[in-house]
């Protein structure tokens, strides 16, 4: 149970650094929580103009899920390392470093996913870069791959981790309740496009 819980902290230390907000201010682009979205991802690093740094974000936010994930199955090996995964998604979307008010969490959801069952991690990938696609919705292509992302590893036989995604799935659409809104009222901004402010 003490293992349980370590290994959810060191999973929030690892997903609470703020790579986005780190990169694009040793950059000297505007301060990402006032422009666009106001999100820390690499969605809204975009919007600045540097895919760059966007690249870097979407990496190492997943990393460090990825990383959290690794570390706890290799120190740890029985503790499950699903615990490392929900830390990070938690540090991740409250920051302590930020006053709690962090990111939208689907690189690192990504991120421990590909550390927790690749295969489902694939289809995650695959659902995502296909909405995008069809839709040059960032915020779509999230919230139908987090959706399918619990049946997938229903159908991988992964039931206990899908009980996770299932939650954060939930979350996931919870943080993105702003982004429905503008799906729905036609005023989402598309991948790529340089927005100003809009919440
Ligand atoms: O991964 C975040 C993305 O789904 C939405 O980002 O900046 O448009 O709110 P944003």
């Amino acid at each position: 149970m003490l293992n349980s819980l370590l290994a959810l902290v060191f999973g929030y230390l690892c997903g609470s650094i703020p790579f986005g907000l780190v990169l694009t201010r040793f950059a000297g682009t505007a301060d990402l929580r006032s422009i666009g979205s106001g999100n820390i991802g690499a969605t809204n690093v975009l919007r600045t103009g540097r895919k760059d740094l966007a690249a870097a974000t979407l990496l190492l936010d997943a990393l460090k899920g990825l990383a959290a994930v690794l570390i706890v199955a290799a120190l740890a090996p029985g503790v499950p390392p699903l615990f490392a995964a929900a830390g990070a998604f938690l540090g991740h979307v409250f920051p302590v470093w930020l006053g709690f008010r962090g990111g939208k969490g689907v690189a690192v959801f990504l991120g421990c996913l590909f550390g927790l069952d690749w295969h489902v991690a694939l289809v995650f990938v695959v659902v995502w870069l296909a909405v995008a696609a069809v839709t040059r919705y960032s915020s779509a292509a999230a919230l139908v791959a987090s959706a399918a992302t619990p049946l997938a590893l229903v159908v991988d036989g992964r039931r206990d981790i899908a009980i996770l995604y299932g939650l954060l799935t939930a979350l996931v659409w919870w943080l993105h309740r702003a982004n429905i809104a503008r799906l729905l009222a036609g005023t989402e901004s598309k991948i790529g496009a340089k927005a100003a402010a809009e919440e």
